[in-house]
């Protein structure tokens, strides 16, 4: 993808950058006994996680995010979970992790509306805790219909519990930077191919802001990757 220098200078220094430079077997679906969210349109699909009570998070939680953005984006940017705003607004993304991902998006000529923006988890954990293996197993069919809806272009796994769950590996966040990998969970849904990039979490590099570069070099993965699917 081409920026202008000019465009580019912009937001990297916006975004506080130095400029010289087989799922269908998933545990504890007790709530909508035999839906299978494979044959659901995206209305359906949205309307199934607004009543959700796959796991204990549907009692805690004010309403479920399902996500925001372009149901048609090329790219598809995936968190870990809501945190208090997202679950007061139903939204992801909203609070300052938020304003600096709307940030990082425009540096690469992206906008909250054009991309769409989900997390692991549609429902806020307690004291925004890391997720549990099992409320990530519960959600992730919704998450991968999404994916198999929308066939974006490239999907960027920010921060690491997003990666870990989208690529089912416990490597840490450095390893699995700078490369590009498929989405390996989805023969069923025939996600395979799509390329995913993995960067830091927005609210991350609020508190290390000096690692906001190496996140600018993980965008630029992800356009040339995106560029390269879709040619
Ligand atoms: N952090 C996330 O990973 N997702 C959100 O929606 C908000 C904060």
């Amino acid at each position: 993808m081409i920026f202008s220098e000019q465009r580019r200078r912009a937001y990297l220094q916006a975004m506080g950058i130095d400029v010289w430079l087989p799922r269908d077997s998933i545990p504890g679906d007790a709530t909508v006994p035999g839906e299978d969210t494979a044959p659901l349109d995206w209305d359906q699909l949205r309307h199934c996680v607004s009543g959700c009570t796959r796991c204990e998070l549907s009692q805690s939680r004010t309403q479920t995010v399902f996500g925001v953005g372009n149901p048609d984006a090329d790219w598809m940017i995936i968190g870990e979970a809501p945190g208090a705003e997202e679950d007061r607004r139903g939204e992801p993304f909203v609070g300052r992790a938020g304003q600096l991902l709307d940030l990082m998006l425009h540096a690469i000529g992206q906008r909250r509306e054009s991309v769409f923006i989900a997390n692991i988890l549609k429902c806020r954990p307690p004291n925004n805790r890391d997720p549990k293996p099992a409320e990530a197993a519960a959600c992730r069919q919704y998450l991968d219909r999404q994916i198999e809806l929308i066939q974006p272009k490239i999907i960027l796994a920010v921060g690491k519990i997003a990666a870990q769950n989208l690529l089912e590996s416990d490597a840490t966040i450095g390893r699995m930077r700078e490369q590009q990998h498929e989405q390996p969970h989805g023969a069923a849904y025939e996600l395979k191919g799509i390329p995913l990039v993995v960067t830091y979490h927005p609210a991350y590099l609020l508190r290390s802001p000096s690692q906001k570069s190496k996140s600018w070099r993980d965008l630029c993965l992800a356009a040339r990757l995106a560029e390269e699917y879709s040619a």
